[in-house]
C-alpha cells in the first residue's frame, strides 16, 4: 500500500517539475537600503492556468503574499515595508495538492549608502618624494565598498586642473595612497578627493586643496655634533636627508639623563636654527638629546624624534667643602697625636666628576708644596698632630679643579652630653638612635663601629641637623654587636659621647659553655662556665639555665642572670649520679650545652672532688 502511494507522488512531482523551469522570482534590486520596501513577485507564465499557489519563504519562515483576492495562481506579490534583515533568503514555492517545489530563490542584502571619508590628510615625504594621503573611514554601509582617491593638480587653488587625473583604488583595509612626484609639483596646488562607493551610493567628501611642500614631514632629524662646554651643550643638525633647501622650520629639543627614563618637556628652537645651546647641565655625566622638526606654520607634521645622541658633559671643580670628622687613634710620649680623619664622599652633582682625589695639609696655601700630609682617593687618613698644630686644610680636587678649603679644628669634647639615648631595632638592617636633645646643640654627630672589630674596627659615622631628635643607622649586620656613640656639638667644643651597644637583630647563641665542676660533697656541687665571647652570642646572654637531673630521670633547673659565670647546686641526693648542662639564652633564642656526670658522695664520706664523667665514662641509668 506505502509503495503504491509512494509511487503516485512521485508521478505528482513530476508533473509539477514538467512547467517549473520558466518560474523566475523578479525583485527591483537585489542590495537595498536597510530598513526600506522591499517588493518581489514570482511570476511562471507557463503554469498561468494550472492549479498551483505560490508560496513564499524568508530564510525558513513563510511569508504571506501581499494580495488574498486572486487565490488562483498568480505572480503573488511580496511587499516588506521595512525589510530589516541584512542578509536573506528570498525562495519561491509552488503548492499542488499539499506538494511543495521549489522554483526559484534569491539573495536579498540590506545595507546603509556610504559615508564620507574623514579625516583626510596628505603629507609630503621629501627623502621619498612622494605624497602620502591618509582618511579615515565612518560606519561601516554592510556592503561592499569601494574606496577612490582621486587627485590633480592646478594653477588656480584647485578650480580647475592642469594635469591628468591621478586614480587610486587601494585595496579592502588599506587607508592610504601614495602619490608619485610625477602628479605633484612642490608648490603647486594639489587637489584631492576621497569617494566612497557601494552598491546603493556614492559618498564623496569634499576636495582637499593642499600645496605639497607645505605639508612636509621630514626624516627624523640627526644630530651631528654634540659639543660639551662649561655646564652646557651645543648641538648642531641638519633636517634630513635631500631637506636642506627647506626653510621656514621650526624644531624642539628634548633631553634625560642616561640613566633615567622620561625625557624633558620639547624645548623650543627659534625658527630656522639648527643649533642649541642646552646649559645647567650636571657636569660629567652622560646625556641623551632628541630633536624634532616641523614647519614654522605647524602646517604637515612633526618628524619623529631623532635618533639619541649622548655626550658626556665637561667636568667642574668641585663645588662644595667636605663633611668631615676625626678620632684620636693614640696620644704618643711627646705630646702629639696619632689622629685618623674622615670625610664623606661628594654626591655626584657636587663632586662634578667621577674621579676625585682629597689633600690634606697643614696650611691653608693652596699652592703650597712641602707640608701635604695626605694625597688619597680614600675617605680618610691618618696624621700626627703636634701640639703647635691647631687645625688642618682639606681640598677636594678633580680634573678641572680644585674646591673650596675645608678647615678641621680638634676642640676636646668635653661639653655636656645628651642626657638620655636610646638604641633599639628598626628593622633587621637598622637601627633607630633616639635622644633628648640639649637646647644649645648646633648638631649632632653619630659613630658606630662593630664591637667584635674592636679595637682596629672601620668606624661609620654620619651627622644630624640642629633639633634632631632621632636617625636611623642603616647597613647594620644582623646578629652583631654594634657600639653607639652619641656627640652633641656646640658653638666651640664637642659635647660628650653617650655610648650604648645594640642589636639590629638577635638570635641563640652559636654554643652553650660546657660545665665544670669545682666542688661536690654530699647534697651540694658548684659548677662554673666560661661567659660566651661577643663574636658567637649573637646577642645579649639575658641568662643562664643549669638543668640537672638524677638517674629517675628528674629533672630540676635554676635560672640566673647573664653577667653570672657560677652556680652551687644544693639538696642533691648523696651517691647519686646526676647529669648537668647549660642553657643559654638571649631575647633571640636558647642553646643547650653538652652533658657533664656528676657523682654526689656517699653518705658519711668525705669528699673533696666529685666523679667526673671523663673518669667514669659509662654510667649506667635506672630504667
Ligand atoms: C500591498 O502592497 C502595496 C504596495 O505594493 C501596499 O501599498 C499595500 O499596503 C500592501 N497591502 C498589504 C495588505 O500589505
Ligand atoms: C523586523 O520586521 C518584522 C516584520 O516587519 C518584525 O516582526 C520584527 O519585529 C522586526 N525586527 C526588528 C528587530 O525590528
Ligand atoms: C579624525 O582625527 C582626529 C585626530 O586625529 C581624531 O580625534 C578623530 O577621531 C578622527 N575622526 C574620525 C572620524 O576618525
Ligand atoms: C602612508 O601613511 C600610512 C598611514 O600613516 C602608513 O601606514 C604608510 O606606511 C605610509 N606609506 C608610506 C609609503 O610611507
Ligand atoms: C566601485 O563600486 C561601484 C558601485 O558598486 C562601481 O560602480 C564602480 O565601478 C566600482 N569601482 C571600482 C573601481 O571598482
Ligand atoms: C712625636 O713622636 C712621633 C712618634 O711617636 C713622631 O712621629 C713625631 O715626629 C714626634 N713629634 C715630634 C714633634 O717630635
Ligand atoms: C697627589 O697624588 C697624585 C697621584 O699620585 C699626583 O699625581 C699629584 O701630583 C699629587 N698632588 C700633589 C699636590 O702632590
Ligand atoms: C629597614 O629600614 C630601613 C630604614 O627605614 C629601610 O631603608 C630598609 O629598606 C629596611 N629594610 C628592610 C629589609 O625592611
Ligand atoms: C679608610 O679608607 C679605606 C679605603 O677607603 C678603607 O678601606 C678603610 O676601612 C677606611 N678606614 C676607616 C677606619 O674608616
Ligand atoms: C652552696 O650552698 C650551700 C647551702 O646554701 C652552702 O652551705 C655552701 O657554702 C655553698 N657553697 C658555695 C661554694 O658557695
Ligand atoms: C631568660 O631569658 C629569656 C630570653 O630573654 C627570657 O625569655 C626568659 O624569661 C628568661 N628567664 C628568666 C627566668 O629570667
Ligand atoms: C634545653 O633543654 C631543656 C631541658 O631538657 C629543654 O626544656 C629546652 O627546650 C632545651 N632548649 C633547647 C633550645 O633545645
Amino acid at each position: 500500500m506505502k509503495k503504491k502511494q509512494g509511487l503516485l507522488w512521485m508521478l505528482l512531482n513530476l508533473i509539477v517539475v514538467e512547467g517549473v523551469h520558466s518560474c523566475r522570482i523578479t525583485v527591483a534590486s537585489s542590495v537595498i537600503q536597510f530598513g526600506s520596501p522591499l517588493s518581489a513577485s514570482c511570476d511562471c507564465p507557463h503554469l498561468r492556468s494550472s492549479k498551483s499557489v505560490v508560496v513564499w519563504k524568508l530564510d525558513k519562515d513563510f511569508v504571506p503574499c501581499n494580495q488574498t483576492s486572486d487565490v488562483q495562481m498568480s505572480t503573488c506579490p511580496l511587499y516588506f515595508p521595512n525589510f530589516n534583515k541584512t542578509t536573506g533568503v528570498l525562495q519561491c514555492y509552488l503548492r499542488r495538492n499539499d506538494v511543495l517545489q521549489l522554483v526559484d530563490q534569491t539573495n536579498i542584502k540590506a545595507g546603509y549608502p556610504p559615508s564620507p571619508a574623514t579625516n583626510i590628510s596628505c603629507l609630503m615625504f621629501i627623502s621619498q618624494n612622494i605624497v602620502n594621503c591618509t582618511w579615515q573611514l565612518q560606519r561601516d554601509s554592510l556592503l561592499e565598498e569601494n574606496v577612490t582617491l582621486s587627485a590633480f593638480r592646478s594653477k588656480d587653488e584647485c578650480e580647475t586642473p592642469s594635469s591628468a587625473e591621478y586614480i587610486c583604488n587601494p585595496p579592502k583595509g588599506i587607508h592610504f595612497c601614495i602619490i608619485q612626484r610625477k602628479y605633484f609639483n612642490n608648490f603647486d596646488d594639489l587637489a584631492v578627493r576621497v569617494t566612497v562607493q557601494n552598491k546603493i551610493g556614492s559618498a564623496p567628501s569634499s576636495l582637499l586643496c593642499l600645496k605639497p611642500l607645505f605639508e612636509v614631514k621630514v626624516d627624523p632629524i640627526i644630530i651631528d655634533d654634540a659639543v660639551p662646554h662649561n655646564d652646557c651643550v651645543r648641538l648642531q643638525w641638519t633636517y634630513g636627508k635631500k631637506a636642506n633647501f627647506l626653510t621656514a622650520m621650526r624644531c624642539q629639543l628634548h633631553y634625560k639623563m642616561a640613566t633615567e627614563i622620561e625625557w624633558t618637556k620639547p624645548i623650543e628652537i627659534p625658527v630656522d636654527v639648527k643649533t642649541a645651546d642646552q646649559c645647567g647641565l650636571l657636569a660629567a655625566t652622560k646625556y641623551d638629546f632628541q630633536v624634532r622638526c616641523i614647519r614654522k606654520f605647524l602646517t604637515g607634521q612633526w618628524s619623529e624624534w631623532g635618533p639619541t645622541r649622548s655626550m658626556i658633559t665637561a667636568e667642574l671643580a668641585p663645588a662644595e667643602k667636605l663633611e668631615s670628622w676625626w678620632r684620636t687613634l693614640e696620644s704618643t710620649q711627646n705630646g702629639s697625636l696619632k689622629i685618623q680623619l674622615m670625610w664623606k664622599k661628594l654626591e655626584k652633582n657636587k663632586a662634578n666628576a667621577d674621579h676625585v682625589w682629597y689633600i690634606v695639609k697643614s696650611s691653608s696655601d693652596l699652592h703650597e708644596t712641602n707640608n701635604i700630609l695626605c694625597n688619597t682617593t680614600n675617605l680618610n687618613c691618618t696624621i700626627v698632630l703636634h701640639e703647635a698644630m691647631k687645625s688642618v686644610f682639606i681640598w677636594t680636587y678633580n680634573n678641572a679643579g680644585v674646591s673650596p678649603v675645608k678647615e678641621m679644628t680638634f676642640p676636646a669634647r668635653i661639653g655636656t652630653p645628651v642626657s638620655k639615648m636610646l638604641v633599639s631595632s628598626n628593622n633587621d638592617t637598622s637601627l633607630q638612635v633616639m635622644w633628648d636633645p640639649p637646647s644649645s646643640a648646633e648638631g649632632y654627630l653619630l659613630e658606630w663601629y662593630k664591637c667584635t672589630e674592636l679595637p682596629d674596627c672601620e668606624m661609620n659615622w654620619k651627622t644630624e641637623q640642629k633639633g634632631s631628635m632621632s636617625s636611623i643607622l642603616q647597613d647594620i649586620e644582623p646578629f652583631q654587636r654594634y657600639s653607639v656613640r652619641l656627640y652633641p656639638l656646640y658653638q666651640d667644643c664637642i659635647g660628650m659621647a653617650r655610648e650604648t651597644d645594640a642589636y639590629s637583630k638577635e638570635g641563640a647563641p652559636d654554643y652553650s659553655p660546657e660545665i665544670r665542676l669545682l666542688t661536690v660533697s654530699k647534697s651540694q656541687a658548684v659548677v662554673q662556665w666560661d661567659p660566651i665571647p661577643v663574636q658567637k652570642s649573637n646577642g645579649f646572654i639575658t641568662n643562664y639555665t643549669v638543668f640537672w637531673t638524677d638517674t629517675s630521670g628528674k629533672e630540676n633547673s635554676s635560672t640566673v642572670n647573664g653577667s653570672t659565670a657560677t652556680y652551687n647546686i644544693t639538696d642533691l641526693i648523696p651517691s647519686t649520679t646526676y647529669q648537668v648542662f647549660l642553657m643559654s639564652s638571649t631575647s633571640g633564642g636558647s642553646v643547650n650545652g653538652t652533658a657533664l656526670m656528676l657523682h654526689t658522695a656517699n653518705l658519711g664520706l668525705k669528699v673533696g672532688s666529685g666523679l667526673l664523667s671523663q673518669i667514669l665514662p659509662t654510667v649506667k641509668w635506672e630504667s
